[in-house]
């Protein structure tokens, strides 16, 4: 069991913020990726379609030897929400571990959160803040064309059209004198740095990928379920659509090749 894989699943490529903060935190482990990229998006669908495709995600992950489940995507986390989902092992979304990290630095107690449109709708990240301070003041904004910029590899900080969807969508939010910025869809930290640029250095971004990767380490090291490999764990990507198209874009932003690695598979 401890040496079984951590199994991560996204509609896409932004699950691959948690891989990368997996393989920093946990190098020994083996991770198991799922990116819906058949499907994707996610968040401009029904919370039923949503909770369906997620279904179908944790069951191909099951197909392998497995001992945790993230659901590092903003928008299954927030559909999902307190609803028992998997029961039988360790799991963990997005949403609780970017809002304790969101309120624990936070000094003003002004919030910004991005997200899916479907996240943005459930107020998930907004409904965790205010459990964890009710005085808290919360600037939402739903920012759909971010996953597809990401997905299409628009990612560099001088592209253009990027720079101005995220001018148009981040420009108002700047009034509201947030001083901490969830990313809460797990594809935008992939745009952090062009992001930060349009915000302002001043605002820290939060990326809940990255936070439920820290989670995820705890939870595993509580339950004594730590891999006890001393090599370097493998990475495995599994894609419902173009194996090549993944492989390219998590290139720039793994910053390692993992071709050879993808392998096409559907749900
Ligand atoms: N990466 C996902 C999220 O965190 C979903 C993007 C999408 O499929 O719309 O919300």
């Amino acid at each position: 069991m401890k040496n079984d894989a951590i199994g991560v699943f996204d509609s896409g490529m932004g699950g691959l913020t948690t891989v990368r903060e997996l393989n920093i935190l946990l190098p020994h482990e083996n991770i198991i990726y799922f990116g819906d990229t058949a499907r994707i998006p996610y968040g401009s669908r029904s919370n039923a379609t949503i909770l369906r495709y997620a279904k179908e995600d944790v069951e191909f992950l099951r197909k392998h030897q497995i001992k945790m489940i993230i659901a590092a995507c903003g928008t299954v986390s927030s559909v999902v929400g307190d609803q028992p989902f998997v029961t039988d092992m360790p799991f963990t979304g997005v949403v609780y571990p970017a809002v304790e990290e969101a309120c624990s630095v936070t000094k003003t107690g002004r919030i910004g959160v991005l997200g899916t449109p479907a996240t943005i709708k459930s107020g998930s990240y907004e409904k965790a803040i205010h459990k964890w301070n009710p005085s808290y003041f919360v600037a939402s904004k739903a920012c759909p064309l971010f996953v597809h910029l990401v997905e299409n590899g628009y990612t560099a900080i001088d592209n253009p059209v990027t720079r101005l969807v995220a001018e148009e969508y981040l420009l108002p939010l700047k009034e509201q004198e947030i001083d901490t910025l969830i990313l809460g869809c797990t594809h935008y930290p992939v745009i952090a740095d062009l992001i930060a640029d349009v915000i302002g250095k001043d605002v820290r971004l939060i990326s809940p990928g990255a936070e439920a990767a820290k989670y995820a380490k705890a939870c595993l090291d509580n339950k004594g379920l730590l891999s006890d490999r001393t090599e370097t764990g493998k990475n495995t990507y599994y894609v419902s659509d173009s194996v090549e198209l993944f492989a390219e874009n998590a290139k720039h932003f793994l910053q390692t090749d993992i071709t050879g690695n993808v392998y096409s598979s559907h749900v």
